[in-house]
Order: structure tokens, then C-alpha cells, then sequence
């Protein structure tokens, strides 16, 4: 089934607010449902607007899985809390670095990670909520990119021809799918989400794991986690679309006290773009660049080689992986 797109420009915030509070209370009727709250844009979004459908009906959970930014479950349960929105934080970190252990290929990682999310964490928590639908942030980039097979999104099923119902034993519905970020903000903002919410610069599913190139380990997930809160430290006064640090694989030859150093990569990435479709390299000051490089090289053990992206989307992507 084709996707009616709304475009930013054709929205309008309240009426569609208005349509996707119906259309929510009338799938989850008198039933329960879960909300799998990332933090990010979309999902923030999402969480928000089923709240003010279906209120104590809904039960949201952030789901720990060991791959998000610093500090990052705390602090997205304190913000909805401010909102009034309880939100439960699930350890699940074992169940994904487990699932991602030596798994090198970008797309079998994704897929881990996406079948853990579904077939074990969700699961799980569906069965124990007694839930009978999963809200979730899909927009429409994610939907295109993975139909056109570019990148599995971890979060599209129905439109490449799986039923979760029957893959994963509960309903999943995506109020946002007619919407590209640029929509989902308005929409964030009519709800009345604080601007650090609906504003925050986007950030994939499979998080920082999208953002270390070879296999996942604890280890490079904290090294890649340490360069991230650098740059977007850095970068929050760009007023780029989305910037990040990427983890090599490779190593290069170093020197540090003397002595050689056969070190680690960070590449960092900074990107304009309006929907994520296409994007160019945000032109950084030199300074800026200078600047990260030093804090990351002094800050994140183990690196010898900061290195900055200028290839456009496409034939690049946003995210490494
Ligand atoms: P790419 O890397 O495909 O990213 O150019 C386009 C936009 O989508 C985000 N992204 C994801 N978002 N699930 C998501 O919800 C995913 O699996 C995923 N992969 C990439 C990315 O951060 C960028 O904003």
C-alpha cells in the first residue's frame, strides 16, 4: 500500500494531532499498549501523542540496550516526567551485546539488533504488560530507505511484507509514517514537547552501534560514546542537521611518548541537510575541527587519527553502518 506523504510545508500540526489521537484510541480500543521510547525525535514524538490519546493505557518503556549516548536513559526519563509521562527504563544492555557479538557485516548488525528489539525485549515486555499494540516512530525516510533495500531501518516491517503480528505476535502501529522529520518536529511542537526533545538533532535506532564499523564490543561502544559527547558538545552551536563520531576498524601506525602507537580512527561527521534524504558536509571552521580533534585525541584512549568527512549523500550515507 502506497504511503499518503504529508509534507512539512502542507501540515497541519493540530488537525493531524487531532486524526492520530482518534486513529490511535480506536486500535487499541480497550486494550493496553506499549510505547518503546528511544529518546529520539520520532519515538519522543510518538510517546507524546499517545499519551494524550490513550493516558494511563499506555505504558512506555526506554529500553537500555547498552548503545545509547551518555547518560542518555536517565536523562529522557527525567524529561518525560516533566511531561507527566512515567517512563520505565529496562536493562536489556547482556541480551544486545550478546546478540551483536562478532558480528561484522552492517546489515546482520542491524538485523540483530532489530530481532532482539522485537522477538525478545518487546516480546517480553508485551506478554507482561499484557499489551496488544507497540507504537512506534517510523517515518517515511525510514519506510523509503529500506524498501529501496539502501539501509535496513530497524524499525520497518508491514511495508516490506512482514506481519509483526504474525513475526512477533502484536500489532505495531506508526502514526508518523505519512511524515519526514522536518513534519514530525511541527508535530513534537504543537504537543508541546520541550525543544530539547523535538529539536535534538536525529539519532539512528541502532545507535552508537551504527557508529562502529567491525564487530560491537562494550569497550568500543564506550570509546565511540566518549568522541560522541565531544562532538556534539562541539557541534550544538553548528546548526547542522546531525553530526556524530564513527569508530574504524582499521588501525593506523601512531606515536605517543616516544614510542610507536598503532592506534585507533575517529572519523567525525557533520551534515546539512532538511529530511536526511540527501546531505552535504557541514564546512566547519578550521578552528572547530582543530579543536575536536585535540579533545578527542587527549580525551579517548587509544586514538591517533581524527579525521573529518567531506563526501556528500549519496553516494555516502549519514550513519557508517
Ligand atoms: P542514513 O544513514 O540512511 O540515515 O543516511 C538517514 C537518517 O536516518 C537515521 N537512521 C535511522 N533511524 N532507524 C532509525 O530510526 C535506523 O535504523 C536508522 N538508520 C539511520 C540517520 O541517523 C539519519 O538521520
Amino acid at each position: 500500500m502506497k504511503i499518503q506523504e504529508i509534507k512539512a510545508k502542507d501540515l497541519r500540526p493540530k488537525k493531524f494531532i487531532e486524526e492520530k489521537v482518534r486513529e490511535i484510541r480506536e486500535i487499541v480500543g480497550d486494550g493496553i499498549a506499549i510505547s518503546a521510547l528511544s529518546g529520539g525525535v520520532d519515538s519522543s514524538v510518538v510517546t507524546a501523542l499517545a499519551h494524550k490519546a490513550l493516558g494511563k493505557k499506555l505504558k512506555t518503556y526506554f529500553i537500555d540496550n547498552g548503545i545509547m549516548r551518555e547518560g542518555e536513559p536517565k536523562k529522557v526519563a527525567s524529561l518525560f516526567k516533566e511531561l507527566g509521562i512515567p517512563v520505565t527504563i529496562v536493562d536489556a544492555r547482556a541480551a544486545f551485546f550478546n546478540a551483536m557479538k562478532g558480528i561484522t557485516d552492517p546489515e546482520l548488525k542491524r538485523e540483530a539488533i532489530t530481532q532482539t528489539f522485537y522477538k525478545k525485549v518487546f516480546r517480553d515486555l508485551v506478554l507482561k504488560s499484557k499489551a496488544t499494540v507497540l507504537l512506534q516512530g517510523t517515518i517515511l525516510t525510514d519506510v523509503e530507505e529500506t524498501a529501496a533495500g539502501i539501509k535496513r531501518q530497524h524499525n520497518v516491517f508491514a511495508q516490506i511484507g512482514i506481519d509483526p503480528k504474525k513475526a512477533f505476535g502484536y500489532k505495531i502501529s506508526e502514526p508518523l509514517v505519512q511524515l519526514r522529520k522536518d513534519g514530525v518536529r511541527k508535530v513534537g511542537m504543537a504537543l508541546g514537547l520541550q525543544k530539547s526533545l523535538f529539536d535534538r538533532i536525529p539519532f539512528p535506532g541502532p545507535a552508537l552501534a551504527a557508529r562502529v564499523i567491525g564487530d560491537v564490543t562494550p569497550m568500543k561502544i564506550a570509546l565511540v560514546r566518549k568522541a560522541t559527547v565531544i562532538v556534539e558538545e562541539e557541534l550544538k552551536k553548528a546548526k547542522a542537521f546531525q553530526y556524530m563520531a564513527i569508530l574504524h576498524e582499521d588501525r593506523v601506525t601512531g606515536m605517543r611518548a616516544g614510542k610507536r602507537d598503532f592506534g585507533l580512527q575517529i572519523e567525525i561527521r557533520c551534515w546539512d541537510s532538511i529530511d536526511a534524504r540527501k546531505a552535504t558536509p557541514t564546512r566547519l571552521p578550521w578552528q572547530t575541527l582543530e579543536r575536536i580533534a585535540g579533545k578527542i585525541l587527549s580525551g579517548v584512549p587509544g586514538v591517533v587519527s581524527v579525521t573529518y568527512n567531506v563526501a556528500t549523500k549519496p553516494p555516502s550515507t549519514i550513519e557508517a553502518i
